[in-house]
C-alpha cells in the first residue's frame, strides 16, 4: 500500500520508517528543503537509536523516499498520516494551522478514496476540523475517511515503542477505514498487539488522558519524595512499595526535577485548555502543573542548601537533554536550574552526551555557561557536580576520578542515579530526592 506522511519531524520520521519495515511504499514529505535534502543524503536530523538504521535499510530496499512534492504524494496515496507540529500558543492551546494546511491540500489533490490519519496529538475535535476541511476543499465529491491513530512514542525508544507497542488506538468513523488501518499495521494485529478501535474523539482523549495520567504519576512521586525527606522517609522505597502492587505498577515513578520535553508539559497545558473551552476544570491536571513548576523551583533551593550558597560557586552540572538519550533540550527542567543558578551568581560548566548543540543554539534564552568534553573535565575546579538528566553514562562515573578533579567531593543527585552509602563510601557528600543526604565517615552526617 502506498503511503505518504506528511511532517518529517520526530513522529513523521519514525512513522514513516516504521511503516516502510512493516513493507508498506512511503513518501515522506516536508516543506523544509533543507531538511529534505539532508535526509536524502542519508543524514537524520534527530538524535534517536536505531533511526538511522531503520530508515537506510528502508531508503535502501526502495520503499522510503522523502520529497518536498506534497501534491504528488498525496495523489499516489491510499493513506495520508499528518504528523506535522501542533506547538502551543501563547495560552496553551495546541496551534493547528499547520494540520489545517494539510487538510486543505489532501482536499485539494483528493482523487479516490484515502485514509487521512492524524498521529500528531491534536486536541479533541481536530479529526472533526480536518473532515470539514477535506470536504470543502474536495468539493464533496470523493469519498475519504478521517482517522486518530496517536502515538505513544517516547523519546530515546521511539523505534521499539512503535514496532512492539502496548496498544494501537484506532479512532474511525467506519469499518472501511478501520480496515484500511489494520492492514497497514498488519504485523502488529499479526503480533497479538492489542488493538483499540474506537469513535474519533475517544482516540484523541485517550492520547491527552494517557499523557496527563502519566504527568500525574511524575509529579505525585516528586511531591511524595518532598514530604519523605521531612518525615525521614527514603522515597525509593516508598515508590518500589507501591509499584509492586499491579493496579499501580512501577514505572513512571521515577523522582527527578520536574517533566520536560516536548509533549507532557504541552499536552498537560493543552488538556487543561480542551476542559476549560467545555467549561469545565481539569482540577488534576491543573494540580500537575503546579507541582511541576514547584519542584523545579525546590531543586533549585536544593543546590542552594547544598553548596551552601551560590553566590561566586562554580557548579558542574551534568545533564541538559529534558531526559536521556535524546539530544532535546524542549522544556529541560535543566533549563530552570541552570538560571536558577546563575541568577545566584554560580558559574556553570556542564557536559551532556547529545544536547550541546541544541544548548548552545538556545542563546540567549539559556544564560552563558561553559560546555565541556566529559563529566570530568565539567567537575574540573568546580564546588560540586549536579546531575540534572538520568544519562545511563552519568550511572557509572568513574567517582574516584571525579572527586579529585574537584575542589570540594559533593554529588546533589537530581535523578536519584547512586545509592547513598555507596557515594559516601567514595568520599562524597552525598544529597539526593526523598532520601536522608549521606556524608563519608568521619565527616558531619
Ligand atoms: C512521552 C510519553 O511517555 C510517550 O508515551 C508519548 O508518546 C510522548 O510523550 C508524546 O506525547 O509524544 P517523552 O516526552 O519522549 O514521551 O518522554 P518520557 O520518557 O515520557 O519522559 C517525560 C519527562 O518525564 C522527562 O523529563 C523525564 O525525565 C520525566 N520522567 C519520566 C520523570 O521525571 N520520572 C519518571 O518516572 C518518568
Amino acid at each position: 500500500m502506498k503511503i505518504c506522511v506528511v511532517g518529517s519531524g520526530y513522529v513523521g520520521l519514525v512513522t514513516g520508517a516504521c511503516l516502510a519495515d512493516f513493507g508498506m511504499a512511503v513518501t515522506g514529505v516536508d516543506k523544509d528543503a533543507a531538511k529534505i535534502a539532508a535526509l536524502l543524503r542519508g543524514e537524520i536530523p534527530i538524535y534517536e537509536p536505531g533511526l538511522e538504521e531503520i530508515v537506510e535499510k528502508n531508503v535502501r530496499a526502495g520503499r522510503l523516499r522523502f520529497t518536498t512534492e506534497l501534491a504528488s504524494a498525496i495523489r499516489e496515496a491510499r493513506a495520508v498520516f499528518i504528523a506535522v507540529g501542533t506547538p502551543p500558543l501563547p495560552d496553551g492551546r495546541a496551534d493547528l494551522s499547520f494540520v489545517r494546511q494539510v487538510a486543505e491540500s489532501i482536499g485539494d489533490n483528493l482523487n479516490g478514496y484515502k485514509v487521512i490519519v492524524t498521529k500528531s496529538t491534536v486536541p479533541v475535535g481536530t479529526g472533526q476540523m480536518v473532515e470539514n476541511t477535506v470536504r470543502e476543499r474536495s468539493g464533496g465529491g470523493q469519498e475519504f475517511a478521517v482517522v486518530s491513530n496517536p502515538e505513544f512514542l517516547r523519546e530515546g525508544s521511539a523505534i521499539e515503542d512503535f514496532l512492539e507497542p502496548d496498544r494501537v488506538v484506532v479512532g474511525a468513523r467506519t469499518q472501511r477505514a478501520v480496515d484500511v488501518m489494520l492492514d497497514i499495521y498488519g504485523p502488529l494485529k499479526a503480533a497479538g498487539v492489542p488493538f483499540v478501535v474506537a469513535n474519533v474523539e475517544s482516540a484523541e482523549m485517550i492520547k491527552y488522558a494517557s499523557n496527563g495520567f502519566l504527568a500525574t504519576k511524575i509529579s505525585f512521586i516528586n511531591e511524595v519524595a518532598e514530604i519523605c525527606e521531612a518525615v525521614g522517609a527514603d522515597v525509593e522505597v516508598v515508590a518500589r512499595g507501591m509499584g509492586l502492587d499491579s493496579r499501580i505498577g512501577p514505572k513512571f515513578l521515577h523522582p527527578g526535577p520536574g517533566f520536560g520535553g516536548s509533549c507532557f508539559p504541552k499536552d498537560t497545558r493543552a488538556v487543561a485548555q480542551i476542559a476549560e473551552q467545555h467549561g469545565k476544570r481539569f482540577e488534576i491536571i491543573d494540580a500537575v502543573l503546579s507541582a511541576n513548576d514547584r519542584v523545579q523551583r525546590r531543586m533549585i533551593e536544593k543546590v542552594d542548601q547544598a553548596f551552601g550558597g551560590l553566590a561566586g560557586k562554580t557548579v558542574a552540572l551534568l545533564g541538559l537533554a529534558f531526559k536521556g538519550d535524546t539530544d532535546d533540550m524542549r522544556e529541560s527542567p535543566a533549563i530552570p536550574v541552570i538560571e536558577g543558578l546563575v541568577d545566584r551568581g554560580a558559574a556553570v560548566r556542564a557536559f551532556d552526551p547529545a544536547a550541546m548543540s541544541a544548548a548552545r543554539a538556545m542563546v540567549p534564552a539559556l544564560p552563558p555557561i561553559t560546555y565541556c568534553q566529559d563529566a570530568y573535565e565539567a567537575a574540573t575546579g568546580a564546588d560540586g557536580v549536579v546531575i540534572a538528566t538520568e544519562w545511563n553514562q552519568f550511572r557509572a562515573l568513574d567517582l574516584a576520578e571525579l572527586r579529585s578533579r574537584l575542589k570540594s567531593p559533593l554529588l546533589v543527585d537530581l535523578r536519584n542515579l547512586y545509592q547513598p552509602l555507596r557515594v559516601a563510601a567514595e568520599g562524597f557528600r552525598y544529597v539526593s530526592l526523598g532520601r536522608a543526604d549521606a556524608a563519608p565517615e568521619g565527616s558531619r552526617g
